[in-house]
């Protein structure tokens, strides 16, 4: 990527990231291409570029995160932004600020973009209907969305399998919960995997995919759904495993973990019953020893640290493209 090459670089329709059905496949396509870009800067010796000299993101985080809010901060410092990074601990909020006015205030402060985490579904779609001249990316908002980490995981898919259509795709456990889940329902359907949903039936997000029943061409009516691991396996190109979300559910999902390990946990001996090149993908942080053993989240075919360098080289490309891009069809 060369300062000539940023000028040429076509930009996505949105102003805002928020989550992946409001992508569609060419947006997905042109962000991994540029994300190739960015892949190519991150593996230099020295990893900086101008592209982003003179702009300022705010990261705003309201629950914890170590992959997500470090990704974004180390991808806007490569691109030779500003990164100012606020978390609810010291800002405002702690004495009664709402989330809509420190998002104003943070715009009156010039941020060309506003990367939130918040624990409540909804909260950046809805700082984005506010917003007037910043962007605002989706970091995880409540069980709703993950745009992001769908977009890591796709272009990792990807760039180990060849493609991502017709690729089985089985993801296991708090289905529920996960709004990495969710966000890849999205991703996935729109780059044409299949799609093979495992889990307890008390984690499986019933009211999710309700809908596909009375719709006939809702965009998740292909997914299965299976509760036997050894069966969901069979054939999988990809075994993606999710983390149980304690701090979200309520008492009574699952009878006790040991037996929820032993049931649905991703170990290298199930993995046996997957392709032979299958890859094991984790959207982290794993409790190791419970959706996954430690021989599959660090054996040959696990490629879950390669998801975090990817992570930061997406959050690249979706900061330029958002920051630097012509939104002239602002779309919510
Ligand atoms: N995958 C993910 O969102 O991780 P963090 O919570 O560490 O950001």
């Amino acid at each position: 990527m060369t300062t000539n090459d940023t000028n040429t670089k076509k930009s996505i329709r949105q102003k805002h990231i928020l989550d992946l059905d409001e992508l569609n496949r060419s947006d997905i396509e042109l962000i991994f291409e540029n994300t190739d870009s960015m892949m190519e800067v991150l593996n230099r010796g020295i990893r900086k570029v101008p592209a982003l000299r003179g702009k300022t993101i705010i990261t705003l985080f309201y629950e914890s995160s170590t992959r997500t809010r470090v990704s974004f901060e180390q991808a806007g410092k490569i691109l030779s932004a500003d990164v100012i990074n606020v978390s609810s601990d010291g800002s405002s909020s702690k004495k009664g600020e709402s989330l809509y006015n420190t998002a104003l205030t943070l715009q009156a402060m010039k941020a060309d973009a506003i990367v939130i985490r918040h624990q409540h579904s909804g909260a950046a779609c809805f700082l984005a209907q506010q917003m007037d001249s910043t962007s605002i990316i989706n970091a995880g908002d409540g069980m709703h969305a993950h745009p992001t980490q769908s977009l890591l995981d796709l272009y990792t898919i990807k760039k180990n399998l060849g493609t991502i259509s017709s690729k089985k795709v089985v993801i296991v456990g708090d289905l529920l919960y996960s709004r990495v889940a969710r966000s890849n329902l999205w991703g996935l359907t729109t780059m044409g995997a299949n799609i093979v949903l495992c889990g307890p039936n008390t984690l499986l997000p019933q009211d999710f995919l309700d809908s596909r029943i009375h719709e006939t061409n809702h965009p998740f009516r292909e997914i299965q759904i299976e509760e036997n691991i050894d069966t969901a396996l069979k054939d999988a190109d990809v075994v993606m495993a999710l983390r149980l979300q304690s701090e979200r559910q309520k008492a009574g999902h699952l009878p006790s973990l040991r037996e929820y390990s032993r049931r649905f946990g991703i170990t290298s001996e199930r993995l046996k019953i997957a392709k032979p090149d299958a890859i094991v993908m984790h959207p982290g942080p794993m409790n190791e020893g419970v959706e996954i053993e430690s021989d599959a989240a660090h054996g040959p075919q696990s490629v879950i640290e390669s998801q975090v360098t990817t992570g930061v080289a997406i959050r690249m490309a979706i900061l330029y493209d958002l920051i630097t891009g012509n939104h002239s069809e602002k779309e919510l």
